[in-house]
């Protein structure tokens, strides 16, 4: 009998933030289901070992060094891929993602340029020239996803740069999607709450328990979605994937933000084979 085909199979996908957290496990999970993955991230060291961890059946898998904040890294990036799997990735999940907390009277002018400039400019230069690669190519359809965050949505006590970088994502979001459509690309937006990686680690537990007393704010926003839950063993256990059944067969990109619910350990992912 022949092998089943996987979810992903002949996608190829971009991550950027790839060699640590919730880019990981992406990258992790898109191997799983049969994706080529682009591992993508400024730190080599973490991107080759995320490299290391992926599984692979007829697939191939990268790494890029990038910096998402300039423009000529990005384009440098969205070439070599094409010039290694001679074609634009279908699939680009914008990941990377830094904090540098501080209270606002206290903010360094600093601080708030350098979280704009990997959260939202990052963004929009990925967004931007995957989306030119795509549609130069002819490619009929594909799949930015953003990782915003629920304090974007809802504020956050010393994180006056990073929660306002995360609203940006989702406006940019918004506006490529109302924008792309029309190419068969379809945007949109994760909100995750805290998910256990090293940039949580860095958040003093009193900003923690203060996001976590918020719990109900994450259920916003799932209600019109089909929710598949990943396994729950091993490596496995916090993936799980939102189909956004809405937008299946369809160009229309309606539900361009999702809030991940209540799970602070989970990861929510938007079905990228879901066209
Ligand atoms: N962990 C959470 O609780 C949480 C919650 C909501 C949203 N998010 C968002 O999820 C995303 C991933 O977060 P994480 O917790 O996995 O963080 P992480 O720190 O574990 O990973 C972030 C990755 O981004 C990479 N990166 C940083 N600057 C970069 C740049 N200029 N160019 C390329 N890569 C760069 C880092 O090297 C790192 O590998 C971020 O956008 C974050 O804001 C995280």
């Amino acid at each position: 009998m022949a092998a089943p085909t996987l979810r992903l199979s002949s996608r190829l996908a971009l991550v950027t933030g790839g060699g640590s957290g919730i880019g990981r496990a992406v990258c992790q999970r898109f191997a799983k289901d049969g994706a080529s993955v682009a591992v993508v991230d400024i730190d080599e060291g973490a991107a080759t070992e995320t490299l290391r961890s992926l599984s692979s059946d007829q697939q191939q898998h990268s790494v890029f060094i990038t910096d998402v904040t300039s423009s000529k890294s990005v384009h440098k990036l969205v070439a070599d891929i094409q010039m290694q799997f001679s074609r634009p990735p279908c699939v680009a999940v914008n990941c990377a993602g830094i904090t540098v907390d501080g209270l606002l009277l206290k903010m360094q002018e600093e601080a708030f340029d350098q979280v704009l400039k990997v959260n939202l400019k990052g963004t929009f230069l990925v967004t931007q020239t995957v989306a030119k690669a795509l549609v130069a190519s002819g490619a009929k359809k594909g799949s930015i996803i953003n990782v915003g965050s629920i304090v974007g949505k809802v504020g956050n006590v010393g994180q006056a740069n990073y929660t306002a970088s995360k609203a940006g994502v989702v406006a940019l979001t918004k506006s490529s999607a109302k924008e792309l459509a029309r190419f068969g690309i379809r945007c949109n937006t994760i909100l995750p709450g805290f998910i256990d990686t090293p940039m949580v680690a860095k958040v003093p537990q009193k900003v923690l328990d203060t996001v976590r007393s918020g719990r109900r704010l994450f259920l916003l926003g799932i209600g019109r979605q089909q929710l598949h839950h990943g396994s729950q063993s091993g490596s496995d256990r916090r993936a799980f994937h939102v189909t956004f059944k809405q937008s299946t067969g369809s160009r229309e990109n309606k539900w361009p933000e999702l809030a991940a619910p209540g799970h602070l350990d989970g990861i929510w992912l938007v079905d990228p084979a879901a066209h």
